[in-house]
């Protein structure tokens, strides 16, 4: 992947690496516990989310180490699972409720999935939908929310068009469709990460991407899995906190071994275009591309978000806002709406933080308008207790004027623990 070329910088430049990405390595233990064979997943994320894939996996019967940050999980085939004695518990991590309902709706057993408040208050219906369409009894709450109750039975392979552009309900589909009759076929109209695909493929799945004018087709059947021989690549919205810190403070950065799948790498392209020099260099494709990043910083721009580029990038919106406070002119995020489905409304909460700290910020109910640049001052942020949120705003505490307290700054381990401690390097 090449982006324009890079302005001069006469900054110290700064190399790090960022831990496993999170949403491969939840696709890699879920994938790996209902394949045939010891699987072996090197460089798993450390994030507080994965563990809760884990522990759920674990309470499902499944046997799983970890030696030197290698995960080894014995599989023992689709039909290894094994009914827990309690509700599972997936903490705050969205990603593994959803994708553990499309594996245990073909289970000869029942489950609940359950989780915190924060988890507890979030759109499951999404899911349900098309599980119960594939013949699943799925039970939520009379809001659409968690828990869930799961009762496991034959599934009929479906065509599902997705509603929403989410990679958790195309995945929940597809796990779903692993042991069903037929063919299961979600068809998509703007792509979303296609990890489970590339993963799916590397263990033998039998699975058809076919890309159409507007729409693209992703077909699986039934059939074994063998196991996963996999080092997971640094996670790419780990390294974007990274990459918009070091253009707030003007520092060049690399970050090395880092995912660069195009269908995550949205916030490169914004960057750019943005004003910001990004150069990758890819040294592996197969089964998912991995490189290193350089980020060189330069002044930046204001810039649009359409909404189609938006699922590569949902993530890293709040981290757009940031540096839009700090670019020129108006910046503009449309087709976002799912920002009001994530851990919390990140449309609500990035403005409210913004505008407290002094930024000229305006919700849209879509998005989010930025008119910069602008000063920030000293304030409180509540990041909601959600990740994206802190990160986003310890960011913008790193260029205010005076302190920035931000509330909830302990959540960062959902995704990225390391964060606070390779922030020091940028100040
Ligand atoms: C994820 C997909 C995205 C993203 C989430 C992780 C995944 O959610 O926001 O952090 O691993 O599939 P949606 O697919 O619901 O948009």
């Amino acid at each position: 992947m090449t982006f324009p070329a890079l302005a001069g910088s006469s900054v110290v430049p700064i190399r790090v690496s960022v831990p496993g990405d999170k949403s491969i390595s939840h696709r890699a233990a879920l994938l790996a516990a209902i394949a045939r064979g010891t699987s072996r997943i090197a460089g798993f994320s450390s994030a507080g989310d994965c563990a809760a894939t884990l522990r759920v996996l674990r309470d499902l019967g499944v046997s799983w180490s970890m030696d030197a940050g290698v995960l080894e999980i014995e599989g023992r085939g689709a039909a290894g699972l094994g009914a827990s004695g309690a509700a599972l518990d997936c903490c705050r991590s969205g990603t593994t409720m959803r994708l553990a309902a499309g594996l245990l709706a073909w289970c000869d057993f029942s489950s609940e999935l359950t989780g915190d408040s924060q988890l507890l208050r979030r759109p499951m219906r999404r899911i349900a939908e098309p599980l119960r369409a594939m013949g699943a009894s799925i039970e939520l709450t009379p809001e659409g929310t968690a828990p869930i109750t799961i009762h496991g039975t034959e599934l009929r392979g479906i065509t599902y068009e997705l509603p929403v552009a989410s990679a958790q309900v195309k995945s929940a589909v597809l796990l779903a469709g692993l042991h069903a009759g037929g063919t299961t076929t979600v068809v998509e109209r703007v792509t979303t990460r296609d990890h489970t695909e590339r993963l799916l493929r590397a263990m033998g799945a039998v699975i058809e991407v076919a890309p159409g004018v507007q729409t693209t087709a992703v077909s699986v059947r039934a059939g074994e899995l063998a196991p996963l021989e996999l080092p997971v690549p640094g996670d790419l919205s780990s390294a974007a906190a990274l990459a918009a810190a070091a253009l707030l403070m003007k520092v060049d950065l690399t970050v090395e071994g880092v995912g660069l799948n195009p269908t995550r790498a949205g916030f490169l392209n914004v960057l750019a275009r943005m004003g910001a020099g990004i150069e990758s260099a890819m040294h592996t494709k197969v089964p998912e591309p991995v490189g290193d990043l350089h980020v060189h910083s330069a002044p930046l721009f204001a810039t649009e978000i359409a909404p189609d580029e938006v699922p590569s990038l949902i993530d890293e919106l709040p981290l757009v806002g940031v540096l839009a406070t700090q670019a020129e002119g108006v910046t503009v995020v449309r087709g976002a709406q799912e920002l009001r489905a994530k851990e919390s409304d990140r449309i609500a909460g990035l403005v409210a933080g913004l505008h407290g700290l002094g930024a000229d910020v305006e919700q849209l109910p879509d998005g989010f308008i930025v008119r910069g640049p602008s000063r920030l001052r000293s304030g409180i942020c509540d990041a909601r207790d959600d990740h994206r949120l802190a990160m986003a705003f310890s960011l913008a505490g790193m260029v205010a004027d005076g302190d920035v307290q931000v509330t909830g700054i302990d959540f960062v381990g959902d995704s990225f623990p390391e964060f606070t401690a390779l922030l020091a390097a940028f100040q």
